[in-house]
């Protein structure tokens, strides 16, 4: 296997109950603070996705506006944020959607994303897989051709990825 995952895995932090008892929240601040596990994270995104004619690299506020902007500069493609409500000026579409306790809501601007575009989804991570289905759901709902959802860490006892109704997930580390 790739020894760049090796690098990548050691360099992300693990705290125990944050941020709540019982939760060991993976932290990728310490990643980016080892200059070569951030680039090697994010080659291998770019070296997945090059020559997949990916014309949107779509990214969920907060942690995948730290991964998907150089990995749409490298690919080519334009980056659009998907935001938390009431943060975007223009006209939004919004989708709700669940979380451990309540619901949350995630916006992106009409017209970022053209009917057919084909569209990468980057986040850091995958638990429960609410957050990627709204994010998916968000730009079907224009038309957008999902062809994979892409983070760096997955927490596979959870089973986020059974709730993409089949859409390709690709991970670095679990
Ligand atoms: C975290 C993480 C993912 C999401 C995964 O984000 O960055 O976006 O949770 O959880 P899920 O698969 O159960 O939906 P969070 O909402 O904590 O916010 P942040 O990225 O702004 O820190
Ligand atoms: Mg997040």
């Amino acid at each position: 296997k790739d020894d760049r995952i090796a690098r990548i895995s050691s360099s992300i932090r693990v705290i125990p109950d944050f941020p709540k008892p019982g939760i060991m929240f993976q932290d990728i601040t310490t990643m980016l603070l080892d200059p070569v596990a951030f680039k090697d994270t994010i080659d291998l995104f770019v070296e997945r996705y090059k020559e997949k004619n990916i014309s949107v690299v779509a990214g969920v506020e907060a942690r995948g506006f730290i991964f998907g902007p150089p990995i749409a500069l490298a690919i080519g493609a334009k980056f659009v944020p998907m935001r938390k409500p009431n943060k975007l000026p223009g006209a939004v579409i919004s989708e709700e959607y669940s979380l451990e306790y309540g619901t949350d809501i995630m916006e992106m601007h009409v017209g970022a994303v053209q009917a057919g575009e084909r569209t990468l989804v980057i986040d850091d991570l995958i638990a429960t897989g609410g957050t990627l289905v709204a994010a998916i759901n968000l730009l079907e709902r224009v038309g957008a051709n999902v062809v994979e959802c892409a983070c760096v860490i997955e927490l596979p006892d959870l089973k986020g990825r059974d709730k993409l109704g089949g859409k390709p997930l690709f991970v670095l580390v679990n």
